[in-house]
């Protein structure tokens, strides 16, 4: 799942989504090209959940979040009968992976740093959703310092994004 409010003037999730899609193993799905209207789906995106083990959600982080048709997106589709409560168990068992593409460098993002508090902590609602819905939520994997980002170091994090997304490897770990 790509949520970009445009991702053809995207850099870093253009080329990550390229990657993947490269690749083929992954089904990709841009939230945003998907429904131009913000009317969501809500029977074919649990047709979707329902069909994967590993969801992956990729997006540009928005104050110190996601943008907002991913939050819709989750307000709607996690529904009660299906992510939580009696019956709610369909998404039991499958994988959760944040990724996300920041202005800031990791550096910021610590405990006294102009962010003060690390991406691990600002995802916790991902984390806490996960642990609701009965999902397994893995390291985030996150593209920092985006305007520091050369061409040749793109290459190598959309290969080692690839990678993780498809269990290749277990490393997620944070770029730039
Ligand atoms: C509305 C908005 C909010 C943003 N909030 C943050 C933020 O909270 N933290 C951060 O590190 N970067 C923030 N940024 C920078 C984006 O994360 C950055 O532009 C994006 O990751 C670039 O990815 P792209 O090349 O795929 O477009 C924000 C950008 C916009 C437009």
């Amino acid at each position: 799942m790509v949520a970009h409010p445009d991702l053809e003037t995207s850099r870093i999730n253009k080329r990550l989504t390229a990657e993947i899609e490269r690749r083929g193993n992954v089904t990709v799905h841009r939230l945003y090209e998907t429904y131009p209207d913000e009317k969501i789906d809500i029977a074919r995106e649990q047709a979707l959940l329902r069909a994967h083990d590993r969801i992956v959600l990729q997006f540009p982080f928005f104050w110190y979040s996601s943008p907002s048709l991913l939050k819709k997106w989750m307000d709607e589709v996690f529904e009660l009968g299906f992510a939580h409560g009696k019956g709610g168990d369909k998404l039991n068992g499958k994988e959760l992976l944040i990724a996300i593409s920041s202005g800031g460098a990791e550096s910021m993002y610590q405990a006294g740093g102009f962010h003060n508090y690390s991406y691990s902590e600002l995802l916790r609602p991902f984390q806490q959703s996960a642990n609701l819905t009965g999902m397994i939520y893995r390291p985030p994997f996150v593209v920092g310092r985006i305007r520091e980002v050369s061409d040749e170091q793109l290459e190598k994090y959309a290969a080692d994004y690839a990678d993780y997304v498809e269990g290749r490897s277990a490393i997620s770990g944070t770029k730039g």
